[in-house]
Protein backbone atom coordinates (compact mmCIF):
# COMPACT_ATOMS: atom_id res chain seq x y z
CA UNK A 1 0.00 0.00 0.00
CA UNK A 2 1.42 3.50 -1.06
CA UNK A 3 -0.11 6.60 0.98
CA UNK A 4 1.63 9.01 -1.44
CA UNK A 5 -0.47 11.65 -3.07
CA UNK A 6 0.53 14.87 -3.90
CA UNK A 7 -0.72 17.08 -1.29
CA UNK A 8 -1.71 17.23 1.83
CA UNK A 9 -3.76 19.58 3.57
CA UNK A 10 -2.73 21.44 6.96
CA UNK A 11 -4.16 23.99 9.15
CA UNK A 12 -5.71 25.91 5.61
CA UNK A 13 -3.00 25.24 3.44
CA UNK A 14 -2.49 22.39 0.53
CA UNK A 15 1.42 21.74 1.22
CA UNK A 16 3.70 18.90 -0.72
CA UNK A 17 3.42 15.54 0.49
CA UNK A 18 7.31 15.47 1.65
CA UNK A 19 6.58 18.58 3.21
CA UNK A 20 3.38 17.81 5.63
CA UNK A 21 5.65 17.17 9.04
CA UNK A 22 5.36 17.54 12.04
CA UNK A 23 7.75 18.36 15.26
CA UNK A 24 9.23 15.54 17.46
CA UNK A 25 8.02 17.59 20.49
CA UNK A 26 4.20 17.64 19.17
CA UNK A 27 2.34 16.80 22.47
CA UNK A 28 -0.03 14.66 20.37
CA UNK A 29 3.15 12.26 19.22
CA UNK A 30 3.68 11.76 22.65
CA UNK A 31 0.11 11.72 24.65
CA UNK A 32 -2.19 10.31 22.11
CA UNK A 33 -4.22 13.31 21.86
CA UNK A 34 -5.69 13.39 19.09
CA UNK A 35 -8.81 12.71 16.87
CA UNK A 36 -9.38 11.52 13.25
CA UNK A 37 -12.11 10.35 10.70
CA UNK A 38 -11.65 7.40 8.52
CA UNK A 39 -13.42 8.49 4.84
CA UNK A 40 -14.02 6.72 1.80
CA UNK A 41 -14.40 8.50 -1.89
CA UNK A 42 -15.34 5.88 -4.64
CA UNK A 43 -15.50 5.98 -8.44
CA UNK A 44 -19.10 6.70 -9.66
CA UNK A 45 -20.57 7.77 -12.62
CA UNK A 46 -20.60 11.05 -11.95
CA UNK A 47 -16.44 10.96 -11.24
CA UNK A 48 -15.31 10.66 -7.61
CA UNK A 49 -18.01 10.83 -4.75
CA UNK A 50 -16.97 10.95 -0.63
CA UNK A 51 -19.24 9.02 1.38
CA UNK A 52 -21.16 10.45 4.49
CA UNK A 53 -18.67 13.05 4.38
CA UNK A 54 -20.76 15.36 6.43
CA UNK A 55 -21.46 12.59 9.13
CA UNK A 56 -17.95 11.92 9.63
CA UNK A 57 -16.58 15.63 9.52
CA UNK A 58 -19.47 15.92 12.37
CA UNK A 59 -17.90 13.14 14.20
CA UNK A 60 -14.62 14.64 13.54
CA UNK A 61 -15.98 17.78 15.37
CA UNK A 62 -17.57 16.12 18.28
CA UNK A 63 -14.41 13.46 18.75
CA UNK A 64 -12.56 16.91 19.20
CA UNK A 65 -15.41 17.88 21.88
CA UNK A 66 -15.02 14.68 23.71
CA UNK A 67 -11.69 15.02 24.10
CA UNK A 68 -12.20 18.53 25.73
CA UNK A 69 -11.17 21.05 23.00
CA UNK A 70 -12.36 24.19 23.97
CA UNK A 71 -12.41 25.77 20.57
CA UNK A 72 -12.12 24.25 16.87
CA UNK A 73 -10.38 26.07 14.52
CA UNK A 74 -12.60 25.05 11.32
CA UNK A 75 -16.41 24.63 11.17
CA UNK A 76 -18.41 21.78 9.59
CA UNK A 77 -18.89 23.62 6.23
CA UNK A 78 -15.14 24.34 6.00
CA UNK A 79 -13.81 21.45 6.45
CA UNK A 80 -16.41 19.77 3.90
CA UNK A 81 -15.03 21.92 1.24
CA UNK A 82 -11.30 21.45 2.76
CA UNK A 83 -11.71 17.59 2.27
CA UNK A 84 -13.46 17.74 -1.23
CA UNK A 85 -10.62 19.91 -2.28
CA UNK A 86 -7.54 17.76 -1.10
CA UNK A 87 -9.56 14.77 -2.95
CA UNK A 88 -10.25 16.87 -5.98
CA UNK A 89 -6.18 18.15 -5.97
CA UNK A 90 -4.59 14.82 -5.70
CA UNK A 91 -6.74 13.46 -8.88
CA UNK A 92 -7.98 10.13 -7.35
CA UNK A 93 -11.07 8.38 -8.33
CA UNK A 94 -11.18 6.46 -5.10
CA UNK A 95 -9.41 7.38 -2.09
CA UNK A 96 -9.27 7.11 1.17
CA UNK A 97 -9.40 10.26 3.76
CA UNK A 98 -7.63 10.56 6.97
CA UNK A 99 -8.84 14.11 8.78
CA UNK A 100 -6.50 14.78 12.07
CA UNK A 101 -6.78 16.92 14.74
CA UNK A 102 -3.65 17.25 17.03
CA UNK A 103 -2.73 18.88 20.12
CA UNK A 104 -0.16 21.13 19.19
CA UNK A 105 1.92 24.16 20.86
CA UNK A 106 2.02 22.36 24.72
CA UNK A 107 0.04 20.30 26.24
CA UNK A 108 2.94 19.21 28.54
CA UNK A 109 1.11 19.68 31.86
CA UNK A 110 -1.62 16.99 30.50
CA UNK A 111 -4.30 19.17 29.45
CA UNK A 112 -5.55 19.83 26.19
CA UNK A 113 -6.02 23.69 27.51
CA UNK A 114 -2.35 24.58 27.38
CA UNK A 115 -2.29 24.05 23.53
CA UNK A 116 -3.94 24.43 20.77
CA UNK A 117 -5.78 21.97 18.07
CA UNK A 118 -3.88 22.00 14.73
CA UNK A 119 -5.65 20.14 11.60
CA UNK A 120 -4.57 18.20 8.72
CA UNK A 121 -5.81 16.11 5.94
CA UNK A 122 -4.11 13.33 3.53
CA UNK A 123 -5.70 11.21 1.42
CA UNK A 124 -4.19 8.01 -0.72
CA UNK A 125 -5.15 4.76 -2.68
CA UNK A 126 -6.37 2.18 -0.43
CA UNK A 127 -8.30 -0.76 -1.36
CA UNK A 128 -9.12 -3.95 0.73
CA UNK A 129 -8.30 -3.08 3.89
CA UNK A 130 -8.96 -6.48 5.37
CA UNK A 131 -7.37 -8.26 1.96
CA UNK A 132 -8.01 -8.63 -1.49
CA UNK A 133 -10.64 -12.07 -0.84
CA UNK A 134 -12.45 -10.64 2.16
CA UNK A 135 -15.33 -9.06 0.12
CA UNK A 136 -16.58 -12.62 -1.38
CA UNK A 137 -14.92 -15.14 0.99
CA UNK A 138 -15.05 -13.56 4.77
CA UNK A 139 -12.63 -13.85 7.25
CA UNK A 140 -11.09 -15.39 10.20
CA UNK A 141 -11.14 -14.03 13.87
CA UNK A 142 -10.89 -14.83 17.38
CA UNK A 143 -11.55 -13.48 20.83
CA UNK A 144 -8.92 -11.32 21.60
CA UNK A 145 -7.29 -11.56 25.13
CA UNK A 146 -7.56 -7.20 25.26
CA UNK A 147 -11.04 -6.13 26.26
CA UNK A 148 -12.44 -2.89 24.89
CA UNK A 149 -12.48 0.44 26.71
CA UNK A 150 -14.74 0.57 29.59
CA UNK A 151 -16.74 3.87 28.57
CA UNK A 152 -15.29 5.70 31.88
CA UNK A 153 -11.54 4.58 31.17
CA UNK A 154 -11.67 5.92 27.17
CA UNK A 155 -14.18 7.64 25.63
CA UNK A 156 -15.71 5.19 23.10
CA UNK A 157 -17.41 7.48 21.27
CA UNK A 158 -14.63 9.85 20.05
CA UNK A 159 -12.12 8.40 17.47
CA UNK A 160 -9.08 9.55 19.88
CA UNK A 161 -5.83 8.42 18.80
CA UNK A 162 -4.68 7.22 21.84
CA UNK A 163 -7.74 4.77 21.91
CA UNK A 164 -6.63 2.82 19.10
CA UNK A 165 -3.30 1.86 21.26
CA UNK A 166 -6.02 -0.54 22.43
CA UNK A 167 -7.40 -1.90 18.85
CA UNK A 168 -3.27 -2.31 18.06
CA UNK A 169 -2.43 -4.52 20.52
CA UNK A 170 -5.79 -6.82 19.73
CA UNK A 171 -5.05 -7.23 16.16
CA UNK A 172 -1.61 -7.70 16.35
CA UNK A 173 -2.32 -10.38 18.88
CA UNK A 174 -5.06 -12.05 16.36
CA UNK A 175 -2.66 -11.19 13.49
CA UNK A 176 0.38 -13.08 15.09
CA UNK A 177 -2.14 -16.08 16.00
CA UNK A 178 -2.93 -16.41 12.02
CA UNK A 179 -6.70 -14.88 12.30
CA UNK A 180 -7.46 -11.70 9.96
CA UNK A 181 -9.10 -9.66 12.98
CA UNK A 182 -9.37 -9.63 16.43
CA UNK A 183 -13.23 -9.42 18.02
CA UNK A 184 -13.00 -7.12 21.41
CA UNK A 185 -15.46 -7.93 24.41
CA UNK A 186 -16.62 -5.36 26.53
CA UNK A 187 -15.82 -5.17 30.38
CA UNK A 188 -18.76 -7.00 30.89
CA UNK A 189 -17.73 -9.74 28.93
CA UNK A 190 -20.48 -9.21 25.83
CA UNK A 191 -19.49 -8.53 22.33
CA UNK A 192 -18.35 -4.71 21.49
CA UNK A 193 -16.93 -4.48 18.08
CA UNK A 194 -13.53 -5.83 16.15
CA UNK A 195 -10.42 -3.17 15.85
CA UNK A 196 -12.10 -1.11 13.45
CA UNK A 197 -15.54 -2.24 12.85
CA UNK A 198 -18.54 -2.65 14.13
CA UNK A 199 -20.27 -6.69 14.24
CA UNK A 200 -23.81 -7.67 13.34
CA UNK A 201 -25.28 -10.85 13.89
CA UNK A 202 -28.26 -12.90 12.06
CA UNK A 203 -30.32 -15.26 13.36
CA UNK A 204 -33.30 -17.18 12.06
CA UNK A 205 -33.64 -14.31 9.98
CA UNK A 206 -32.94 -11.38 12.48
CA UNK A 207 -30.18 -9.08 12.54
CA UNK A 208 -28.82 -7.82 15.93
CA UNK A 209 -25.90 -6.16 16.66
CA UNK A 210 -24.40 -4.61 20.19
CA UNK A 211 -25.61 -1.38 21.65
CA UNK A 212 -23.75 1.60 21.22
CA UNK A 213 -22.32 2.27 24.81
CA UNK A 214 -19.03 0.41 24.93
CA UNK A 215 -18.70 0.64 21.15
CA UNK A 216 -17.98 2.86 18.64
CA UNK A 217 -21.17 4.92 17.04
CA UNK A 218 -20.46 3.62 13.08
CA UNK A 219 -21.07 5.59 10.55
CA UNK A 220 -21.21 2.02 8.44
CA UNK A 221 -23.21 1.09 10.95
CA UNK A 222 -25.89 3.15 10.64
CA UNK A 223 -25.73 2.85 6.93
CA UNK A 224 -26.13 -0.83 6.98
CA UNK A 225 -28.95 -0.79 9.45
CA UNK A 226 -30.94 1.65 7.07
CA UNK A 227 -30.33 -0.57 4.24
CA UNK A 228 -31.29 -3.87 5.88
CA UNK A 229 -34.38 -2.25 6.83
CA UNK A 230 -34.95 -1.39 3.42
CA UNK A 231 -34.58 -4.83 2.34
CA UNK A 232 -37.23 -5.94 5.09
CA UNK A 233 -34.96 -7.13 8.00
CA UNK A 234 -35.56 -6.64 11.65
CA UNK A 235 -32.42 -4.93 12.84
CA UNK A 236 -31.93 -4.25 16.51
CA UNK A 237 -29.48 -3.60 19.26
CA UNK A 238 -28.72 -6.63 21.36
CA UNK A 239 -26.20 -7.81 24.34
CA UNK A 240 -24.57 -10.49 22.04
CA UNK A 241 -22.75 -13.12 23.82
CA UNK A 242 -19.67 -15.22 23.03
CA UNK A 243 -21.05 -18.36 22.32
CA UNK A 244 -23.76 -16.57 20.44
CA UNK A 245 -21.84 -15.87 17.92
CA UNK A 246 -20.89 -19.32 17.71
CA UNK A 247 -24.37 -20.60 17.07
CA UNK A 248 -25.34 -17.66 14.53
CA UNK A 249 -26.09 -18.25 11.14
CA UNK A 250 -23.99 -15.67 10.10
CA UNK A 251 -21.48 -13.13 11.28
CA UNK A 252 -20.15 -10.07 9.61
CA UNK A 253 -18.12 -6.67 10.39
CA UNK A 254 -18.90 -3.23 8.93
CA UNK A 255 -16.58 -0.13 8.61
CA UNK A 256 -15.46 2.45 6.49
CA UNK A 257 -11.70 1.00 5.59
CA UNK A 258 -13.22 -2.80 5.72
CA UNK A 259 -16.65 -2.21 4.38
CA UNK A 260 -18.88 -4.89 4.86
CA UNK A 261 -17.00 -8.20 5.75
CA UNK A 262 -18.47 -11.65 6.49
CA UNK A 263 -16.98 -13.76 9.52
CA UNK A 264 -16.96 -17.00 8.00
CA UNK A 265 -14.92 -18.39 11.48
CA UNK A 266 -14.89 -17.58 14.91
CA UNK A 267 -12.40 -19.25 17.73
CA UNK A 268 -11.80 -22.44 15.41
CA UNK A 269 -15.65 -22.84 15.01
CA UNK A 270 -17.29 -22.42 11.53
CA UNK A 271 -19.62 -19.95 11.21
CA UNK A 272 -23.06 -21.19 9.26
CA UNK A 273 -21.47 -23.53 6.47
CA UNK A 274 -18.53 -21.42 6.48
CA UNK A 275 -19.28 -19.07 3.06
CA UNK A 276 -20.47 -15.95 3.30
CA UNK A 277 -24.65 -16.14 4.18
CA UNK A 278 -27.37 -14.84 2.09
CA UNK A 279 -28.07 -11.58 4.91
CA UNK A 280 -24.90 -10.89 4.37
CA UNK A 281 -24.54 -10.93 1.31
CA UNK A 282 -27.96 -9.25 0.15
CA UNK A 283 -26.75 -6.36 3.01
CA UNK A 284 -23.06 -6.36 1.54
CA UNK A 285 -24.40 -5.87 -2.47
CA UNK A 286 -27.12 -2.99 -1.18
CA UNK A 287 -24.04 -1.50 0.26
CA UNK A 288 -21.82 -1.85 -2.77
CA UNK A 289 -24.44 0.00 -4.59
CA UNK A 290 -25.11 2.46 -2.13
CA UNK A 291 -21.41 3.38 -2.12
CA UNK A 292 -21.05 3.22 -5.94
CA UNK A 293 -24.19 5.77 -6.74
CA UNK A 294 -26.52 3.17 -7.59
CA UNK A 295 -28.89 2.58 -4.51
CA UNK A 296 -31.72 5.10 -3.94
CA UNK A 297 -30.43 5.85 -1.02
CA UNK A 298 -26.78 6.87 -2.66
CA UNK A 299 -28.12 10.82 -3.77
CA UNK A 300 -28.26 11.53 0.06
CA UNK A 301 -24.95 9.92 0.98
CA UNK A 302 -22.52 10.60 -1.64
CA UNK A 303 -20.59 14.30 -1.83
CA UNK A 304 -19.81 14.39 -5.63
CA UNK A 305 -16.20 16.38 -5.30
CA UNK A 306 -16.38 17.63 -9.15
CA UNK A 307 -20.14 18.89 -7.87
CA UNK A 308 -19.81 23.11 -7.61
CA UNK A 309 -18.60 24.44 -4.46
CA UNK A 310 -21.66 25.79 -2.43
CA UNK A 311 -19.71 26.96 0.72
CA UNK A 312 -16.72 29.12 1.51
CA UNK A 313 -13.39 27.71 1.64
CA UNK A 314 -11.02 27.74 4.58
CA UNK A 315 -8.88 31.00 4.54
CA UNK A 316 -5.75 30.57 2.22
CA UNK A 317 -7.17 27.30 0.77
CA UNK A 318 -8.26 27.73 -2.69
CA UNK A 319 -6.61 26.34 -5.79
CA UNK A 320 -4.10 29.08 -6.12
CA UNK A 321 -2.59 28.28 -2.96
CA UNK A 322 -0.93 24.91 -4.13
CA UNK A 323 2.58 24.08 -3.90
CA UNK A 324 4.21 23.59 -7.15
C1 LIG B 1 -13.28 0.91 16.84
C2 LIG B 1 -14.09 1.12 15.61
N1 LIG B 1 -15.33 0.62 15.54
C3 LIG B 1 -16.09 0.78 14.45
C4 LIG B 1 -15.64 1.48 13.34
C5 LIG B 1 -16.52 1.66 12.16
O1 LIG B 1 -16.90 3.00 12.06
P1 LIG B 1 -17.28 3.66 10.66
O2 LIG B 1 -18.29 2.79 10.06
O3 LIG B 1 -17.82 4.99 11.02
O4 LIG B 1 -16.04 3.71 9.86
C6 LIG B 1 -14.35 2.00 13.36
C7 LIG B 1 -13.82 2.74 12.20
O5 LIG B 1 -13.86 3.92 12.15
C8 LIG B 1 -13.56 1.85 14.52
O6 LIG B 1 -12.34 2.36 14.58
Amino acid sequence: MSMKSKYIWMNGELVDFEKATIHFLTPALHYGVGVFEGIRCYATDRGPAIFRLREHIRRLINSAKVMGFRSFPYTQDELVEATRLTVSVNGFDECYIRPLVYLTDGGWNLTVDAGRPGVGIAVWEWNHYLGDKALDKGIRANITSFTRHHPNVMMTKAKITGNYANSVLAKTESMRLGFDEAIMLDPQGYVAECTGENLFVVREGKIYTPPTAPVLEGITRETITTLARDLGYDVSESPVSRDQLYIADEVFVCGTAAECIALCEIDYRVIGNGNMGPVTRSVQQAFQNAIRGRHPRSAGWLDYVNAPVTNVLPAKTTASTVSR
